[in-house]
C-alpha cells in the first residue's frame, strides 16, 4: 500500500501531520493562506485575546548563533554560524477578536480541508474572565475554526493569572478547561508550560478539565545572553530585560523529555508535539514518543517567514522514512520508542552487576 501522510487526530482529518504553532508564521490571513498554499496540514493562529496588547519598543524575537569550533554565542548577526535557538518576548496577538474573525471565516472558505486552530487566551480570576474563555471560543468555532487550543503557557505576562502562570496551577488549568468545554463543539488543545515540577500533574488537570488534546513545549523562560563588550544584555530596552522564552534546536531535547513523561503517563490521549523542529528526523522523535502531530515555529519564522521549504522536506522526509521502514501510515510507528525511556537502574550494567537505583549499591549509604 502507498505510504499515507494523512492522519486522523482528535477526530480531525490532517492532509499532514505537521502544523505551524502559533506564533509570528501565523500572525494574519495572509500568512496562513501562504502556509496553506505551500503545503502545512494546519496551523494554529497566533493567539487571539480579549485585552489591549502593546508589545516592547524594539525587537520581539532575535536568534542565538553559535560559531563553529568555538564555544561563542551571541545574537549578533555574523557568517558561518549555526543557529543554537531563538529567544522572543512577544505578547499575544495585537489584532483584536473583530480583526481575526472575519479573516478566520475567509481562510476556511479557501481551504477547507485544510485544519485551522485557534489559540485563544484570557484571564482566570473571575467569572466574567472564565466567560471570556467562553466568548472567545464560541466566536471563533463559528466562523469555522476547526479547534481551540487554549495558550495556558505564555512565559511573558505579568498577571497571576494568565498564560503559564495558568499552566503552573493543575486547579486553574481544570478550571479554564472546564469551562470552555460547556461550549465548545469543537476539540480543544490545551497548550503547557514546560515550565513546571511535574508536567504529569498540569496535564491531568486539563484531561479532567476535558481536554483532548495536549499541545508541549511552549517556550522555556529564559534570559539573552550579557554583551561582554557593552555589559547589556543582548535584547533589552533602554538597558532593561524581562524573561523571555526560549525555542528551536536548545530545546528540543528537553521537550521531548516533557513528551517522554506524557506520553507514557497518558498512553491513550493525543498529544501535539512541539519545540525544535527543523526536519523531519526531529519531528520523528515526537512520532516515536507517542504523538499525533507536531508543530513548528523558529524554523519556519527562518525559511521565508512560513516555512515552505520546511514543510516540503518534513512531508518528502516522512515519506522516505516510511519507505525505508515499511510503514504504510503515522500509525505503524506513532508510540514505537515510548517504552524505551526507563528508570536509570533498568538500564543495562557492563558485567551484569546490579543497580537497585542507589538503595543498594556498592558506594551508596545504606538506609539507617
Ligand atoms: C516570536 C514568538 C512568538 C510566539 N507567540 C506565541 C503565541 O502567541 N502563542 C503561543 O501559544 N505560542 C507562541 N509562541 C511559541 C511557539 O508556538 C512554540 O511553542 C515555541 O516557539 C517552540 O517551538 P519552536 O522550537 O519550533 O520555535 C511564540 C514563539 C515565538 C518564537
Amino acid at each position: 500500500m502507498a505510504a499515507q501522510l494523512t492522519v486522523t487526530f482528535a477526530g480531525l482529518r490532517f492532509e499532514n501531520p505537521f502544523l505551524l504553532a502559533s506564533a509570528p508564521p501565523t500572525e494574519s490571513d495572509s500568512n496562513i493562506l501562504r502556509a496553506f498554499d505551500a503545503g502545512w496540514g494546519g496551523v494554529v493562529t497566533k493567539t487571539i485575546g480579549l485585552h489591549p496588547v502593546v508589545n516592547v519598543d524594539g525587537p520581539k524575537t532575535k536568534f542565538l548563533r553559535s560559531t563553529p569550533d568555538s564555544p561563542h554565542l551571541s545574537m549578533k548577526k555574523r557568517p558561518g554560524t549555526a543557529l543554537h535557538s531563538s529567544w522572543n518576548w512577544e505578547l499575544i496577538s495585537d489584532k483584536p477578536l473583530d480583526w481575526w474573525l472575519p479573516r478566520i471565516a475567509r481562510i476556511k472558505a479557501a481551504h477547507p480541508d485544510r485544519i485551522l486552530v485557534a489559540s485563544i487566551m484570557a484571564g482566570s480570576g473571575s467569572d466574567d474572565e472564565l466567560g471570556h474563555w467562553q466568548m472567545l471560543t464560541k466566536a471563533c468555532q463559528e466562523q469555522g475554526a476547526d479547534a481551540v487550543e487554549l495558550n495556558l503557557s505564555c512565559p511573558h505576562m505579568d498577571r497571576k493569572d494568565m498564560g503559564s502562570n495558568i499552566g503552573q496551577d493543575s486547579a486553574l488549568i481544570s478550571t479554564v478547561t472546564q469551562a470552555v468545554k460547556e461550549v465548545a463543539k469543537v476539540p480543544i488543545f490545551a497548550k503547557l508550560t514546560p515550565s513546571t515540577t511535574d508536567i504529569v500533574v498540569e496535564a491531568r488537570g486539563a484531561f479532567l478539565g476535558g481536554a483532548d488534546v495536549i499541545s508541549s513545549s511552549n517556550t522555556f523562560p529564559s534570559l539573552p545572553l550579557i554583551d561582554p563588550e557593552s555589559l547589556d544584555f543582548e535584547m533589552n530596552v533602554d538597558g532593561y530585560v524581562s524573561s523571555g522564552g526560549l525555542g528551536g534546536p536548545a530545546i528540543l531535547p528537553l521537550s521531548l523529555a516533557k513528551m517522554a513523561q506524557l506520553t507514557q503517563s497518558f498512553p491513550d490521549k493525543a498529544f501535539s508535539g512541539i519545540g525544535g523542529v527543523a526536519e523531519f528526523a526531529h519531528a520523528l522523535n515526537y512520532f516515536l514518543l507517542g504523538c499525533g502531530t507536531v508543530q513548528l515555529c523558529t524554523a519556519a519564522m527562518l525559511d521565508l517567514a512560513i516555512g515552505p521549504n520546511v514543510i516540503k522536506q518534513l512531508k518528502q522526509g516522512m515519506l522516505d522514512a516510511m519507505d525505508k521502514h515499511g510503514w504504510s501510515s503515522l500509525d505503524d510507528f506513532r508510540g514505537l520508542a515510548r517504552d524505551r525511556v526507563v528508570t536509570h537502574s533498568k538500564i543495562r550494567r557492563p558485567d551484569a552487576k546490579a543497580y537497585h537505583g542507589g538503595y543498594d549499591a556498592e558506594g551508596y549509604a545504606r538506609p539507617v
